[in-house]
């Protein structure tokens, strides 16, 4: 059988400082897809690397005084460890430094120069150097003139540059945008990218920077050095030899099956990269998956802010698939997601050491004491009291694979976790140390233990793309030698396990971990959390802390860029509950475009949580996390009250907006 060829890629990583698990994040994701189309018998071709040009690379080894080809260098070495040290299975690591790179980038600058898709003009406005990008007035505006993608502040530039005619593609890029539905994922990007991008109207995109010369020479107008993200992206094509005398491997990997993305550089890929693309005459990616950031007390992890995790010391105490298996399980691939110490320590102990590893060592331990050993035959056909377990084996592989073709790693485990439990339950309901004890009974105690070991043979299948280290420990116990056996397509049927397969006990897969030490040891390594001032749940006048209504008139006045500073939003309620220990606060989850985040409102007396379900309403985006009766909240909804609070209203639309709209 001819195998599908398959191209992923990461995002190449800026060697600005170390990755943090942000990162780790990003690429073992990608790596579990990665894997996994292998293992369904494609041709993968999965792609990472180093972006190692720009203004803020040269600024940081002139800091250090060294030359930026020694500081990039250096750091990149650090990158190639991570990634070995994390089971990260690339089949290709582009530096944007490397002689091909640079090669393709040159030819398809000219290339386009050439037949007028890049233009020399002059450029005036503003530059955010840690992002490497380029704003308009309108956009900083909306942000409050800092950048909108970090919040620092921008730079005054002016220079003759060279421009990308990102204007003349637009109009094709919205058209392609609308038809293909599954190009921007999750579907809620493509909406940003269009109403927030696209649809105001596009400025041609400055693609050359004068002013430093860390970058990829302009090579008939040295003067210049092209812009950084222009030679980002081509990486996804200089890899596999376009423009080159080589180029089988762009005649057979392009276009990309995804490119694996963090959401605050979807628009470089969905905008700017598809309207290269399109001026070059090449098909564009089947699909960009924008997956959502992990911060850490709220706040996005960041090289430059210094509030990281550190993936290597995570590994070197847990293990590699204790780290693995919780960032492809504890967050939604899509959505943001908050990494928490506590939360790591007890995945490890519930669902791997308990679930997992206690599942494994019972089943091969009474395969030895009740049968010497020696898988027993099982009953045909299956006992209804077998087919819960039975029949949730058998479609394990559908619901993964439907799982891993949405890019949603985090479903996948947890389909295969579903297996695990049931399996647990099925051993506590069957009971074979019972059935043990009659003689009359030794068949059912076969087939009992034959259904734990071929369970947990498929739950080893399935997880091989997930946990690198454990699922050749579990075969290695169940006595699973044979390759066919550990192949995707042996797990399609239960029951390929055969009779008399020699179990042999080893060490526990992993070992429990005490919480309190660990949790002490973690505060240690992680960043402390920024002190917040301790504010009262709820105040002594009985109203919810934070939303004291001040009559108007009171306050100074204030400028249009203190208003812009809020960002006020439209939000859809899509859950509410009353938070137990408190009398006023309601949890919501609000659905921003969406994102989905938790907000407390002290507005238990006025609403029941099914009043608000199904509202849009108005929210203070970006006021800083905090914590009310335990849970943080992020966020604040917006109402109308009288003296006293007699009357309260939660602000709602006049007509029917989507959430995630701007209030201004
Ligand atoms: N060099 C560009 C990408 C060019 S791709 C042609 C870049 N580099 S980066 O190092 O700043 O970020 C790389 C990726 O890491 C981005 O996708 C970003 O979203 C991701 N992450 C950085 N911090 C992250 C988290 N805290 N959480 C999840 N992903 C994070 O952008």
């Amino acid at each position: 059988m001819t195998k599908q060829p398959y191209y992923i890629t990461t995002p190449i990583y800026y060697p600005s400082a170390n990755l943090h698990i942000g990162h780790t994040y990003c690429t073992v994701n990608t790596d579990a897809l990665a894997r996994y189309k292998r293992l369904t018998g494609h041709e993968v071709y999965f792609l990472t690397g180093a972006d190692e040009h720009g203004q803020k690379i040269e600024r940081k080894a002139e800091e250090k005084g060294v030359t930026p080809q020694q500081y990039v260098d250096d750091i990149v070495k650090g990158f190639h460890s991570l990634w070995e040290l994390l089971d990260i299975s690339n089949d290709g690591f582009v530096r944007t430094t490397d002689d091909y790179h640079i090669a393709c980038v040159q030819k398809v600058f000219k290339k386009l120069y050439e037949q007028g898709d890049i233009y020399k003009s002059s450029y005036k406005g503003k530059y955010c150097t840690p992002c490497e990008s380029f704003w308009t007035e309108t956009q900083l505006k909306e942000s409050g003139g800092v950048c909108p993608d970090c919040g620092r502040p921008v730079e005054e530039v002016e220079e003759e540059s060279y421009f990308l005619r990102v204007s003349k593609y637009a109009p094709r890029l919205i058209e392609y945008i609308n038809e293909h539905p599954e190009f921007i994922q999750p579907a809620s990007r493509a909406k940003e990218m269009l109403n927030n991008f696209l649809l105001p109207g596009l400025e041609d995109l400055c693609v050359s920077r004068s002013t430093f010369k860390w970058g990829v020479p302009v090579d008939f107008d040295d003067k210049h050095v092209i812009y950084v993200w222009f030679d980002a992206v081509l990486n996804y094509l200089s890899k596999l030899g376009y423009l080159s005398e080589n180029d089988e491997k762009f005649k057979k990997f392009w276009p990309a099956d995804v490119h694996i993305v963090g959401k605050e550089i979807v628009r470089f890929h969905t905008i700017v990269w598809p309207i290269m693309l399109m001026a070059l005459g090449l098909p564009l990616p089947k699909q960009v998956y924008g997956h959502g950031w992990l911060v850490l007390n709220g706040k996005k992890m960041g090289k430059s802010t210094g509030n990281v995790v550190d993936p290597v010391k995570l590994v070197a105490r847990y293990g590699v698939d204790a780290i693995r298996y919780f960032l492809l399980s504890e967050f939604t691939f899509g959505q943001d997601g908050n990494f928490d110490n506590e939360t790591l320590i007890t995945r490890i102990n519930s669902d791997l050491a308990n679930d997992l590893g206690n599942l494994l060592s019972r089943t091969v331990a009474m395969i030895e004491k009740y049968f010497g050993g020696v898988v027993p035959a099982p009953d045909c056909p299956v006992p209804e009291e077998d087919e819960p377990v039975v029949s949730l084996a058998k479609g394990l592989a559908a619901r993964v694979e439907d799982a891993m073709n949405a890019i949603h790693p985090n479903e996948a485990l947890a389909e295969i976790f579903k297996l695990i439990r049931i399996s647990n339950k099925y051993i506590d309901v069957t009971a074979p140390w019972i059935l043990a004890k009659d003689e009359a009974k030794r068949e059912r105690l076969g087939t009992v233990l034959y259904n734990l070991a071929e369970s947990m043979r498929i739950a080893g299948v399935a997880l091989q793309p997930f946990l690198t280290r454990t699922s050749p420990k579990i075969f290695e116990q169940l006595g699973v030698t044979d390759e066919e056996l550990k192949s995707f397509d042996s797990i399609a049927e239960f029951g390929a396990l055969p009779a008399g397969t020699k179990v042999v006990k080893g060490e526990a897969l992993f070992p429990r971990i005490d919480l309190k030490k660990e949790l002490e040891y973690l505060e240690t390594l992680l960043p402390k959390a920024e002190e917040k001032p301790a504010e009262p749940e709820e105040k002594k006048d009985g109203k919810p802390a934070g939303d004291t209504p001040e009559k108007p008139g009171q306050l100074p006045e204030i400028t249009y860029d203190d208003f812009a500073k809020l960002d006020l939003r439209l939000a859809k309620v899509v859950a509410c509950e009353e938070v137990k220990k408190s009398k006023k606060l309601l949890k919501c989850t609000l659905d921003l475009a969406g994102e989905q985040r938790t907000v407390l409102s002290g507005i238990k007396n006025w609403y029941k949580p099914e009043d608000l379900v199904g509202k849009t309403i108005v929210v203070v985006a970006n006021l800083a996390p905090r914590v009310m009766a335990g849970i943080e909240s992020r966020g604040m909804i917006l109402c109308a009250s009288d003296e006293g609070d007699v009357h309260l209203s939660a602000l709602t639309t006049m007509s029917e907006m989507e959430s995630g709209l701007k209030v201004r």
